[in-house]
């Protein structure tokens, strides 16, 4: 059993998620590179040591389940709510799994990803310190629109939260809002939740409700009130997710500038919290930077480019293009218009210019494809030419095959590469090829009709058209 000076946290994650219209559950929503639900619980880890984390799923249940056993493994236990009858009714159901538990609950709600760790921090030292049987978080809000109000009495005692629906026209005054996150003595939480009806305009059992029921009982209610509503904010609709989204990229973007990235435009530059640049790279606007990505320094980026889960070494330029799982690596200029598909690895001091689309393929050190060219499932040695408006025929239609093109080759513009086939080390290939067989080590492939040149054709045709009448 957990030691009572570390509490366990309860997330509930279980509703409907109605007003976002999705088939996704709304903690499973993706927000600047993570999931809404993992800033909840990496809040928790970082501020409170939390390492025992019940989850209460319900609406989708099995795709909650399964995202969050996958990510943090056993750091989470999951309280099944079916059906959903509001998040009192959430809570009561982590009650089976925390029977012998005495210690602390910290209860947070899954919608919430601007919750910091520091906030946490300050709600459970204040609940430690206070040693009350609830401590909730609050914030004060210029539009409290649909959060719940705290009403405390004249010695400034908290008495109840009202919901906005169910508050009367004077509570909905109230700029103090409830943030949804309490910690709370687990078998005083779970004794209070007993006694909860769902008398209320929804119909639902409120965790809300707990509050009034531990006052009336003569138990100490403390709160602590967020310097910052920010980091309260619940995520209901899309309109808030994409302000949440905002506020996540504007404090990604401070960071890497405070870390000597230059970022030109910040307004309209989107990097998500997952992606880490090193110093003195420089972020032209309308670059989009997601996933898994890994720039190095002194890179020139954008303007116009999207980069997602790459990985790219220090002086790389990128222009106008985009990388898709892609590796680049040190000096490489990239673009304009270069496409980076899956498992294209770039070596060092390449280029790869305007129209190039790689696939699947090892490409050496100072190679150059520098126009309209198809580079896939191949390998390409280091220091070869592959001339403009270069295919390589991977797919016939059925299976793809492999391309090699070898070190110190030249492969002439326009060349038409029938895969399965091999260019040896330093050998050229003729202009406007279509090469379907091996060329050997230092030998040049020819692969076109001889030119023939009719002498006096065009002379004729003009003389022969003068004669019409
Ligand atoms: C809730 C609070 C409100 C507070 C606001 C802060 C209640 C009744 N209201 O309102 O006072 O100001 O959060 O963001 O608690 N959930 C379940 N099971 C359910 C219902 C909800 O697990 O049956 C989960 C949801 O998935 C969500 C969280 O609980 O993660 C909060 O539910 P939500 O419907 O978003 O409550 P709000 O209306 O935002
Ligand atoms: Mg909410």
């Amino acid at each position: 059993m957990n030691h009572p000076e570390c509490p366990i946290a309860v997330v509930m994650a279980a509703g409907k998620s109605t007003r976002m219209k999705s088939q996704t559950p709304k903690v499973l929503h993706t927000v600047a590179g993570r999931s809404v639900i993992d800033y909840v619980l990496q809040a928790g880890i970082d501020g409170c040591g939390i390492d025992e984390f019940v989850v209460v799923v319900g609406h989708k249940a099995d795709r909650v389940q399964s995202y969050l056993t996958e990510r943090w493994g056993n750091a989470v236990r999951f309280a099944l709510q079916d059906p959903q009858l509001g998040t009192g009714h959430a809570v009561q159901q982590a009650e089976a799994l925390l029977k012998d538990f005495d210690g602390d609950v910290l209860t947070l709600a899954g919608d919430t990803p601007l919750v910091t760790a520091d906030i946490l921090r300050r709600l459970y030292t204040a609940h430690r310190k206070s040693g009350a049987a609830a401590t909730m978080l609050t914030a004060r809000m210029d539009d409290p629109a649909m959060y719940g109000r705290v009403i405390r009495a004249k010695d400034g005692s908290v008495l109840r939260i009202v919901e906005a629906r169910d508050a009367g026209e004077e509570e909905r005054k109230v700029d103090e809002i409830n943030a949804s996150i309490y910690c709370f003595r687990a078998p005083l939480l779970f004794e209070a939740l007993r006694k909860v009806r769902p008398v209320n305009n929804q119909g639902e059992y409120y965790l809300t409700d707990v509050i009034s029921v531990l006052v009336e009982k003569g138990e100490r209610v403390e709160a602590v009130t967020s310097p910052d509503p920010n980091v309260v904010m619940g995520v209901n609709t899309r309109a808030e997710m994409a302000r949440a989204a905002a506020l996540i990229r504007t404090s990604v973007l401070e960071k890497l500038m405070d870390s000597g990235v230059t970022v030109m435009d910040p307004a309209n530059t989107y990097i998500d919290i997952t992606v880490e640049i090193g110093q003195d790279t420089i972020i032209y606007p309308g670059t989009v930077i997601e996933g898994e990505t890994k720039i190095g320094a002194r890179c020139v980026l954008g303007p116009h480019s999207y980069i997602r889960d790459s990985e790219f070494a220090d002086d790389v330029s990128f222009m106008m293009s985009r990388a898709w799982q892609a590796r680049v690596d040190k000096g490489v200029s990239v673009g304009p218009f270069a496409n980076l598909r899956p498992e294209a690895i770039v070596g060092a001091d390449s280029i790869i210019g305007s129209f190039v689309e790689l696939k699947k393929s090892v490409l050496g050190q100072e190679t150059h494809v520098c126009h309209l060219t198809y580079i896939g499932d191949a390998f390409v040695g280091d220091r070869a030419n592959v001339g403009g408006g270069t295919i390589t025929c991977n797919f016939d239609g059925e299976r793809k095959h492999q391309t090699f093109i070898g070190p110190d080759s030249f492969i002439g513009s326009n060349n038409t590469l029938v895969a399965p086939v091999s260019i040896g080390e330093g050998a050229f290939t003729a202009a406007g090829s279509t090469i379907t067989e091996n060329v050997p080590t230092d030998a040049l492939g020819v692969a076109r009709e001889r030119q023939v040149n009719k002498e006096g054709w065009a002379a004729a045709r003009r003389k022969a058209k003068r004669k019409q009448p």
